[in-house]
């Protein structure tokens, strides 16, 4: 198959594999999210490119703001491309009582992100320039009993303070699987 026209051409292997899961995907249940769930997951940076999101919509027929209004109503789905790790800090009632917003704080200083308009955003996703962190806040883990509870690279840590979350901090830096 020829490139798509136009100055946003995917690579051939992006659409080879993008083929192969919308026909993976075709006609089953949850279709366009397992699509765009496995085309993120595939991507080094994890997110979904404005050129794949227009491929799938060519592809699969499903009007593009459609596609749009899943990817932005999800929050697994990434419009921007994400860091090599991924620290993600709960901001619902039971862990903002108990001192999430110091834990942003303490990670946004130790991984010198900008304040931006973190202040009353609903969710804040801001990525290192050397794109080796992300820092994400999530409305609920689900997982409140453990508050202030903070996910790093998909594992949940209760009980989180400023110093187990340097630790932890520190065991990505020295490249080291937690103890
Ligand atoms: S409020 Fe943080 S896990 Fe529910």
């Amino acid at each position: 198959m020829a490139l798509m026209a136009g100055q946003n051409a995917l690579a051939l292997e992006e659409q080879s594999f993008a083929d192969r899961t919308i026909s993976a995907h075709t006609g089953k249940p949850g279709e366009l999210l397992g699509i765009l769930e496995n085309l993120q997951d595939h991507h080094p940076n994890k997110y979904l490119s404005p050129e794949i999101l227009e491929y799938v919509a060519e592809k699969t027929d499903i009007p593009l703001a459609q596609i749009y209004s899943v990817v932005t109503f999800y929050a697994l789905f990434n419009l921007e491309p994400q860091g090599e790790h991924t620290i993600c800090i709960c901001r619902g009632t039971a862990c903002h009582t108990r001192g999430s917003r110091n834990l942003l704080q303490r990670l946004r200083l130790e991984l010198g992100l900008p304040e931006e308009s973190e202040e009353g955003a609903d969710k804040v996703c801001l990525t290192t320039p050397d794109r080796r962190y992300s820092m994400r806040t999530v409305a609920c883990f689900g997982q409140c009993a453990l508050a202030p509870v903070v996910e790093v690279d998909h594992e949940i840590f209760g009980h989180m303070n400023e110093r187990t979350l340097h630790r932890e901090l520190e065991h990505l830096e020295n490249g080291r699987k937690k103890a």
